[in-house]
């Protein structure tokens, strides 16, 4: 049980996840790439005319998979939004990359493709794309850049399952695409993830990695008679448990999806006045996308006026998280360069968002107490 009458995320069960959880034990294959495994596979092919999808452990290790199919050696280097989630980088930096930061737009919160360009160098390995929030980043211009000097885009799509830009879903855009299923995410097994890969190159070496370096999934399709190591890798597959999990939200999406909009849609319209008034940024999505309502943040005036906000819902019981911290000024950050005031737009916004509790059995009174409490704060 959370400490907080309203906290920030709560799991919850939509459809059959215990029931197929049963079903994955009676199949009798609950390791990797059982019955359920592959329902989500085709499920996801399918539903965003894929090439190939694999599940993965986490949105993290789909990263790093992507990380060994775009070769990254020692030296090489990546250009990555500051205002990520570690793993964006990680994935790449335990390869041996040398991140390049690159600051975020201040309308979106994306990767300003304006700057990218000039952070291209010959030893430029992979372009990484983040789509906060779920709003994409300007694909058209990054594709162009990304093409003209023969660089593979992965886009970090952990927050935007469903969403879509110029009409395309986010993660078809870029050679190798990852998702994250951890359990803030609209869809969820807990922890979970899913390599999407849209460049053919990477089809069979992907299932490689996975498989400990084996070709274990050809051996499974009756194409080799024995299976080996053949190449690098490691244990990237889920169990048919979480699979199971998964699929069971997977075929509730659309009501999953339903729902979060009607809350994002009510945080929106309900505070819209206030923030006006008080100087806050509400969420800006434009035209051209579609958002998969994945969060639901605001831009406080002030640093300051974050952290007595957050104090101030914390006092009625109810948990409001800020997010990113610049990686470029952390530790790790300026071991590899980086040094504070290199990414101005990302510190600003750093110190400034806050992101209201976001969940599918969020009631409509839970949501109003959150509302009410927000437009009670003294500034
Ligand atoms: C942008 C981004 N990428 C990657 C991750 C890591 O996801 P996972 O926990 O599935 O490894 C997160 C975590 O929320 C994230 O926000």
């Amino acid at each position: 049980m959370s400490a907080y009458q309203i906290p920030f995320n709560k799991p919850c069960l939509v459809g059959n996840e215990l029931e197929y959880i049963a079903q994955a034990v009676q199949n009798q294959h609950i390791s990797g790439d059982g019955i359920f495994s592959r329902k989500c596979h085709t499920w996801f092919e399918q539903q965003f005319s894929v090439r190939k999808v694999l599940l993965t452990t986490s949105c993290t290790h789909a990263l790093e998979m992507a990380a060994f199919l775009v070769d990254i050696q020692p030296g090489d280097e990546v250009i990555v939004p500051s205002f990520t989630f570690v793993s964006t980088v990680n994935a790449f930096v335990i390869r041996g990359a040398r991140p390049m930061f690159i600051d975020i737009r201040p309308d979106t919160l994306n990767l300003d493709e304006t700057l990218l360009e000039r952070l291209i160098t010959p030893r430029t390995k992979a372009i990484l794309v983040v789509h906060y929030a779920g709003v994409g980043c300007e694909m058209d211009a990054i594709l162009n850049i990304a093409q003209r000097h023969n660089i593979p885009v992965v886009e970090d799509n952990a927050h935007g399952l469903f969403g879509k830009y110029k009409g395309n879903f986010l993660g078809t855009f870029g050679s190798l695409a990852t998702q994250s299923f951890h359990e803030t995410k609209n869809v969820t097994c807990g922890e979970g993830g899913a390599l999407l890969i849209n460049d053919p190159l990477y089809m069979e070496r992907a299932e490689i990695l996975r498989e400990k370096g084996t070709n274990r999934s050809r051996f499974f399709r009756g194409q080799v008679d024995k299976y080996t190591w053949v190449d690098l890798g490691s244990s990237y597959l889920p169990s048919d448990i979480l699979a199971a999990f998964l699929y069971a939200q997977l075929e509730k999406s659309s009501e999953i999806q339903a729902r979060r909009r009607q809350i994002w849609n009510m945080y929106f319209t309900r505070l819209q006045d206030w923030a006006e008034e008080s100087s806050v940024r509400l969420p800006y999505v434009p035209d051209h996308c579609d958002q998969p309502y994945h969060m639901f943040y605001m831009l406080l005036p002030s640093l300051k006026y974050r952290q007595a906000l957050i104090y101030h819902l914390k006092s009625t019981g109810i948990l409001a998280v800020f997010h990113y911290l610049p990686l470029h000024a952390s530790d790790m950050g300026r071991k590899h360069g980086g040094q504070p005031g290199d990414c101005p737009v990302t510190e600003d916004i750093s110190d400034r968002l806050l992101r209201l509790p976001f969940y599918f059995d969020l009631t409509e009174d839970e949501q109003s107490l959150v509302i009410e409490t927000v437009k009670s704060f003294q500034f």
